[in-house]
């Protein structure tokens, strides 16, 4: 660990699937659409647009077909598809998703509940999926649940994290999300198990993507930034959770991340005011407010 910040960050925007996930509120093709648009207009241009999964487990994203089907082609911006299985990389191909992503759980127990199998057989069914999405071309992000403690089994060891990554990103995933589904983590847990995890993988191939229960989202993206992560996961709005994680609230606010590196003078190339646009239009869809302390303070001024 030190202090010399990068100087530039990706944020990637889980909004529209981590986000509306877990959103009681139904929300339409339509005003998906629209939320989708005014991320990219505010210059998200990696943006995990929905997911292909059971309908069953997760009925808000059963209309991802749609959902990038419709979606405008733009060079500039990058939409993701979550594909737990080849069903699923398959209706993401033919909808024309640009990448997709496998999710895997550093806790057993957590893996059972959110994709019904162990940790090694999500790692042996994720091993076609990567193989078949990188000959058509595409990339495949890896993320691992439960990195700072799972909602079942509680601790779980720096360890168990490292090598669910390294194997994720040997199978051939480009870059690891590295989840806090629950958002217990504290800073000094979340450097033991970055360390952890960096002692296998460089720092280029990690992302973070932090729940924001307990407050500690910030503080956690900060010590991430001091091992040199440079892709941040957040929520547009503080949206979401994870239907399998109880008590899982929302991603880190994009906003909140955004005004953050802003003041420490880090590059994102997102603009806070379109940002605050597109959280206010989704809110309104779901009937409540913005879920984020930035954009919260921006609408009293
Ligand atoms: P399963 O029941 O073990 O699978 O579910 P199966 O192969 O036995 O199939 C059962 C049924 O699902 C069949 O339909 C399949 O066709 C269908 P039926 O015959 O009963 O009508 N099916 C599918 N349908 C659509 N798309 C598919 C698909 N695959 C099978 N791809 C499965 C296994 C993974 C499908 C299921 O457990 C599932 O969909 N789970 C949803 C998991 C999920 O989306 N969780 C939330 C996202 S993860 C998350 O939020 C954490 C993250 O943000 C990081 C963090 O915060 O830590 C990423
Ligand atoms: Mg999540």
């Amino acid at each position: 660990m030190n202090n010399d910040y990068p100087t530039k960050v990706s944020l990637f925007e889980v909004g529209p699937r981590d986000g509306l996930q877990n959103e009681k509120a139904q929300v339409s093709t339509e005003d998906k659409l629209h939320f989708i648009a005014l991320l990219s207009k505010a210059g998200l241009a990696r943006i995990e647009a929905g997911s292909f999964v059971s309908a069953k487990w997760v009925p808000q994203m059963a209309d991802s077909k749609a959902v990038f089907e419709r979606l405008p082609r733009q060079d500039s911006v990058v939409y993701s598809a979550l594909t737990p299985n080849l069903k699923g990389l398959d209706a993401a191909l033919e909808a024309g998703a640009q990448e997709v992503a496998v999710f895997g759980s550093a806790s057993e127990a957590f893996s059972q509940k959110n994709i019904n199998c162990s940790i090694n057989e999500s790692l042996n069914r994720f091993e076609p999926v990567i193989s078949k999405a990188t000959a058509a071309g595409i990339k495949v992000r890896g993320y691992v649940s439960c990195v700072l403690g799972c909602p079942y089994e509680g601790d779980i060891g720096p360890s168990a994290v490292a090598d669910v990554t390294d194997r994720l990103i040997n199978m051939g995933c480009y870059e690891v999300a590295l989840g806090d589904t629950i958002g217990t983590g504290t800073p000094r847990k979340t450097a033991a198990m970055l360390e952890a995890v960096l002692a296998k993988q460089p720092a280029t191939r990690l992302a973070v993507h932090f729940h924001d229960t307990y407050g500690q989202a910030l503080a956690n993206i900060l010590i991430a930034l001091q091992h040199h992560i440079t892709t941040i996961d957040s929520a547009a709005g503080g949206l979401g959770g994870c239907p399998y994680a109880r008590g899982a609230s929302g991603n880190v606010a994009t906003e909140d991340v955004l005004y953050m590196l802003e003041g420490m003078g880090i590059e994102t190339g997102v603009d806070l005011s379109a940002l605050v646009q597109a959280s206010r239009f989704i809110a309104d869809v779901i009937g409540r407010p913005v879920n984020a302390k930035v954009a919260q303070a921006l609408s009293t001024q």
